[in-house]
């Protein structure tokens, strides 16, 4: 099983290139008119047509849902000399409950950890008189955008099954909890976690390019030509460019998949779709590896001859354990003894434990080195359409990462850096920077906020 599952998960360069090719046709489909472009990524217009200037000034708020926590965040802007001058945060776990709760219960939530931010804003906060709060909303979901301050959407993903939202304007349903609640502030932007991320690194740094999420979901965003993006015919564009939410977790192409893929993706809530995040993302690295460890135990008498009850249960295993267990560097692998035991209820020998840890790192590598020929995909695009844009002379081409599985997880963030420098070769790599940029999303929005003020005009 273990010879099988290396030999289908297997990465080598020509399959990497194969599928950074995909990604660049996928994307370039998704952009279009017409036949043809259902079968390319959603490639989201965001309406972010500018990104911060460092001009921005004023109290704003932001509010993150999406990852494993909700955030709220209040952040005072400075302008040019000062940028950050105070910010302040808080966060919860989401409640699993709340996953498959109404939309309306969804949103009081979000509303009423909002109210409770805001009665605690203290005197390092300030906002100019007659002006309300504006909030800059991160919500990490595939959202039609109809504008920057509003859209539907259009399904939920990693593993959110909330009644009554899809379809809907998610800033309205906001603003429906919010008049409940009694609150009384104002969306100014809705962003994507990726396009939060893009705006709070490039803050910071001009160079940034493009922004990825390597969390429980995964999506990329990065900056388009406006006159490369079909679908947006017509469409009178202050800047001449728009930020993109490829939404490329719905990308399926070239990948090298098992019959433990399948399974999981028949037995998940949204069968057929969003396979790449399937394969690379946190939510279902620990369950791949689950999978392939029962069919070890049932089959092949790992662990002995029962097989423990706990393996059988889906989601037992997360990705943060896989990653503990990979940590192990002690002779006799105790931690992925104890965790085994822990979580699985299995006692297992050194040779057990050994297979436990070729298993992860065999899904772990296939993920991270997805992730990279997916960044390698975007980069190839957008130098395609603009020769010397990503890779030209002396060029710096910054990409923004964020999340928890790449934050946390070194083997993966090493596999990712590897593939991405394997397929661009030396002399493409020495303008790429992969950068790591934490909770950016939540300054990112608030910055979007700021940008999209309807006080703007009289800072
Ligand atoms: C955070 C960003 O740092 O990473 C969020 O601020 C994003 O906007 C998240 O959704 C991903 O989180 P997680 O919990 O899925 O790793
Ligand atoms: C999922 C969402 C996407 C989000 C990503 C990372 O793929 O569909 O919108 O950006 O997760 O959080």
């Amino acid at each position: 099983i273990l010879t099988n599952l290396k030999h289908e998960c297997a990465t080598p360069l020509p399959l990497l290139q194969q599928v950074a090719k995909a990604m660049s046709d996928d994307m370039r489909a998704g952009l279009g008119l017409g036949p043809g472009s259902e079968l390319g990524l959603p490639m989201i217009p965001t309406y972010v047509e500018n990104l911060p200037t460092g001009n921005e000034k004023g109290l704003f708020y932001a509010l993150d849902l999406g990852g494993t926590n909700f955030r709220v965040l209040r952040v005072q802007l400075g302008g040019k000399d000062e940028r950050v001058i105070a910010t302040e945060f808080d966060q919860v776990s989401i409640p699993q409950d709340l996953m498959f709760a109404t939309s309306q219960e969804l949103f009081d939530f979000i509303a009423s950890g909002l109210a409770k931010f805001a009665s605690k804003e203290d005197g390092r906060f300030h906002i100019s008189k007659g002006r309300k709060r504006e909030i800059g909303f991160t919500f990490s979901f595939p959202v039609k955008q109809t504008s920057i301050d509003s859209g539907i959407l259009i399904k939920w993903t990693k593993g959110f099954a909330v009644s009554g939202t899809a379809g809907r304007d998610v800033v309205a349903c906001l603003n429906e909890a919010m008049e409940r609640q009694r609150i009384d502030m104002r969306v100014s932007a809705l962003v994507n976690d990726t396009v939060g991320t893009l705006a709070g690194a490039e803050y910071w740094d001009n160079d940034v390019v493009a922004a990825v999420i390597l969390g429980t979901g995964t999506n990329a965003c990065y900056v388009e030509q406006i006159s490369a993006i079909p679908k947006l015919q017509g469409y009178a564009s202050s800047s001449g460019k728009m930020i993109i939410s490829t939404e490329w977790g719905a990308f399926s192409n070239s990948l090298p998949l098992t019959e433990f893929d399948r399974e999981m993706d028949a037995a998940s809530i949204n069968p057929g779709e969003q396979i790449f995040e399937k394969t690379i993302s946190g939510m279902y690295l620990g369950e791949i590896v689950r999978r392939v460890l029962l069919k070890m135990t049932e089959e092949g008498g790992l662990f002995g001859k029962s097989v423990p009850q706990e393996l059988s249960t889906p989601f037992i295993l997360g990705t943060p354990d896989l990653c503990t267990m990979q940590q192990d560097c002690s002779g006799d692998l105790h931690a992925v003894g104890s965790l085994l035991y822990d979580i699985a209820g299995v006692e297992s020998n050194l040779s057990e434990r050994k297979t436990v840890l070729e298993v992860c790192e065999t899904i772990v590598k296939r993920g991270g080195s997805l992730a990279g020929a997916g960044i390698v995909g975007i980069l190839e695009k957008m130098e395609e359409d603009q020769r010397g844009l990503i890779f030209g002379n002396g060029n710096r081409s910054v990409v923004a990462i964020d999340g928890g599985l790449y934050e946390n997880y070194p083997q993966y963030r090493a596999y990712l850096q590897s593939s991405v420098k394997e397929l661009l070769g030396i002399e493409k790599s020495k303008n790429v920077v992969i950068e790591h940029t934490k909770d950016g999303s939540g300054i990112g929005a608030s910055l979007l906020a700021a940008s999209n003020s309807i006080y703007k005009q009289n800072l």
